[in-house]
């Protein structure tokens, strides 16, 4: 059998993400999201499942204007930063080593009128820091994917969310981890699958708190 070697940079689908930078167009503006994969690996690239969500968001099936909104694990930020522009008040979240590209992401594509605040959450930890159920939208764009961080992800959720929450999720289901995860979601949240998307294979579930009458 040949030997073919393994060129990391030149898989295209990963090649994306040794640009510096990734630009797209969301509600009528043009956003540039830098990008440092070297320095970050996965929390310094755009994922296809933050554009998924973002076209989502901006379809408007959910209303943004004026709502509290968070976003976990928002790597370069686009998520939150359309979410902005929609009008919401946002949270942009994920942990302290990706919040300087964070921040001047955010810099770089809103304005200081713009209701955006860059803070640190790592799931489960210091959730005393922000208000128990305090959200009318909880965001995260491919945030399933280390199984060690499940219990702590949904703790995060069930923590952010009131009974009127909508916990909104978009992810590639590439193990059956991933599936794994959703089924234990399903016992603290009614979860429902609004979308996907063919082209990129993401799919996009809303989640609601089971409110503690129907608790399992
Ligand atoms: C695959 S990236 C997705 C980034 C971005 N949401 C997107 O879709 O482009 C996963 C993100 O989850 C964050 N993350 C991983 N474990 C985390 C944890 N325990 N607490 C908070 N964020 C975490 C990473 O820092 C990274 O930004």
């Amino acid at each position: 059998m040949a030997l073919v070697p393994y060129v990391h940079d030149s898989l295209p689908v990963l090649s994306k993400f040794h640009n510096s930078s990734a630009e797209f167009r969301f509600v009528d503006r043009d956003l540039r999201l830098a990008q440092d994969w070297k320095k970050l690996g996965v929390a310094a690239v755009v994922w296809d499942a933050a554009v998924v969500m973002s076209l989502y968001l901006e379809l408007g099936s959910i209303e943004l204007k004026g709502k509290r909104v968070i976003e976990l694990g928002a790597g370069t930020g686009l998520v939150g930063i359309v979410a902005a522009l929609l009008g919401a008040h946002v949270t942009i979240t994920d942990r302290e080593p990706a919040l300087d590209l964070l921040s001047a992401n955010v810099k770089t594509n809103l304005t200081p009128d713009q209701s955006v605040v860059v803070s640190e959450l790592s799931w489960g930890m210091g959730l005393e820091h922000y208000p128990a159920g305090g959200f009318d939208l909880v965001l995260g764009a491919d945030i399933i994917y280390l199984e060690d961080t499940f219990q702590s992800l949904i703790q995060t959720l069930e923590y952010l969310s009131s009974d009127a929450t909508v916990v909104l999720l978009a992810c590639k289901i590439r193990y059956e981890r991933d599936t794994n995860f959703l089924s234990m979601l399903k016992h603290r949240f009614i979860v429902q699958e609004v979308h996907y998307d063919r082209e990129r294979d993401i799919h996009l579930y809303k989640a609601c708190k089971l409110s503690s009458g129907r608790d399992l």
